[in-house]
């Protein structure tokens, strides 16, 4: 499928199938509101995976309140699937993420009083902080992703760091787009769009996420050189209407209609 305007360059670019990893942390929100086993984000993870997850994203938080030691423990030996630890770039989380060796980690930037990650890291000022924990990830084999803003600087900084992936932080475009702000929304996907083309030719694999729903996920899928969107709290919420499988799917059938993978 041709998206009208674009170039052929950019089809060309394009490759058919863009990956979805579901973030399972709200799961465990949900279980933890009670204490207790239910809901288990590793049954979820396993439903992800029918339903055609690509992989399985779980951010372990300092102060714990959604995803345990235990569930990333579980989700490691259990899972077929890419396990994608989400961390903050510290010492007990580099232990952690060395001893279960997950496929990848993403660094996130985490303040203990946020509700969710509000913004990208900080890679230009923190880059001396942040080389010891890309270098000790690497060693150990895991690919290393960088959770910033598209914004040139970030994704140069990235870059000199020796990150394998850059993830571009999509929730100002899916506020500008909850607020109805159609202005705001095309800037902020435009910013996307041009980090992304930066980001690929800096040699940075791409991905994306935060806020993504089934009304914003259209626009970034077509964005070409991204690979793979990481998507959680929007399914979980709808898994409480139509069920997760059947939440994962709309959106897998969304993502790959507007990449062309379902002509
Ligand atoms: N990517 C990263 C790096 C994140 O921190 C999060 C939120 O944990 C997501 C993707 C998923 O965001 P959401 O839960 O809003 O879909």
């Amino acid at each position: 499928m041709s998206i009208p305007g674009e170039t052929a360059p950019a089809r060309t670019l394009r490759s058919r199938t863009l990956r979805l990893g579901v973030n399972i942390d709200h799961v465990a929100t949900i279980r933890n509101a009670r204490g207790g086993r239910h809901p288990d984000p590793v049954r979820a993870a396993h439903q992800a995976a029918s339903a055609g997850a690509n992989g399985i994203t779980a951010h372990l938080r300092e102060d714990r309140r959604h995803i345990s030691d235990a569930d990333i423990a579980r989700l490691k030996s259990e899972l077929t699937l890419p396990l994608n630890l989400e961390m903050a770039a510290t010492e007990e989380m580099l232990g952690i993420a060395l001893r279960h060796t997950p496929h990848a980690s993403c660094l996130v930037p985490e303040k203990r009083e946020e509700r969710t990650t509000e913004g990208g890291l900080d890679v230009v000022r923190g880059k001396d902080h942040l080389r010891r924990y890309v270098e000790a990830l690497k060693s150990a084999g895991i690919r290393v992703s960088l959770f910033i803003e598209p914004d040139a600087a970030a994704i140069d900084a990235s870059a000199t760091l020796g990150a394998d992936i850059v993830e571009l932080h999509t929730g100002a475009y899916c506020e500008r787009a909850l607020e109805g702000d159609a202005a705001g929304t095309a800037r902020e996907l435009a910013r996307i769009g041009r980090g992304a083309a930066a980001a690929a030719a800096a040699g940075l694999e791409v991905h994306a996420g935060h806020g993504l729903t089934l009304n914003t996920v259209g626009a970034i899928a077509r964005i070409p050189e991204i690979v793979e969107l990481n998507i959680g709290h929007f399914l979980i919420g709808e898994a409480i209407f139509i069920g997760l499988d059947s939440a994962i799917r709309r959106m897998r059938m969304l993502i790959d209609e507007a990449r062309g993978a379902r002509d």
